[in-house]
């Protein structure tokens, strides 16, 4: 399973990258908001950044919502860097830019699944990857990790290529169960990636053989 880093935060990215296990960026507008980048310049300029920093896929998302204004931003986006993911959202437009982007070899992250028949249509359309919002599911009480697995078994009986992102991210219980279900991707929260390192046995373990290697000295 790749891990992304589902944040715009250039600290955030540089820490997990730093790690050497990172393999992607995901954004949205929200995200970027939160950063307080504003106007497509300095949201292209902060893609550009974002690229030069990660060596993996950068998904970055259209805020238009028509086919015709969804396919002049992604053209946009893709000349700001090869490894550019074009992000859409999961509306009727939406797929048919997908199509448009898959024939035209523009590789589409389709965003915003909450259905195995949403991730059916965006794997006919083409995406390369498709993120269901497994926290977002979970917060109306259904099982989030359910979803990721009947998109698993469906894409593998039907031998689709599309790869299930797994996003909306809350914790690290959340990365542990998509790894179990079947996700190729996992888009997270720093603090959600750290977390896998913790536990108290690790640092009990480590203080005592520190304390132990005293008597080498
Ligand atoms: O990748 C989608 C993600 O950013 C949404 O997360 O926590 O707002 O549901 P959240």
């Amino acid at each position: 399973m790749k891990f992304f880093i589902d944040t715009a935060n250039l600290a955030q990215i540089k820490e997990a990258n730093d790690l050497g296990i990172l393999d992607g960026v995901t954004t949205n507008p929200s995200l970027m908001a939160k950063e307080g980048i504003k106007g497509t310049e300095a949201v292209n300029q902060h893609y550009k950044t974002i690229c030069k920093m990660v060596d993996g896929d950068v998904s970055a998302e259209v805020i238009s919502t028509d086919f015709n204004g969804m396919i002049e931003e992604g053209k946009s986006l893709m000349s700001i860097h090869k490894n550019i993911v074009v992000k859409v959202p999961m509306i009727k437009d939406g797929i048919k830019a997908i199509k448009w982007f898959t024939d035209n070899g523009i590789r589409t992250n389709c965003t915003l699944i909450f259905s195995a028949g949403q991730a059916i249509l965006a794997a006919k359309a083409g995406a390369t990857y498709v993120s269901p919002f497994l926290g977002r599911i979970d917060d109306t009480c259904l099982d989030g990790i359910k979803l990721i697995e009947q998109i698993a078994q469906i894409y593998s009986t039907q031998n689709f290529k599309t790869q299930i992102l797994a996003a909306s991210i809350r914790n690290s219980l959340h990365i542990v169960r998509c790894a179990e279900a079947g996700a190729n991707v996992c888009t997270c929260p720093l603090d959600s990636i750290l977390g896998l390192l913790r536990h108290p046995l690790t640092d009990i373990g480590l203080a005592k053989f520190l304390e132990d290697a005293k008597s080498f000295s």
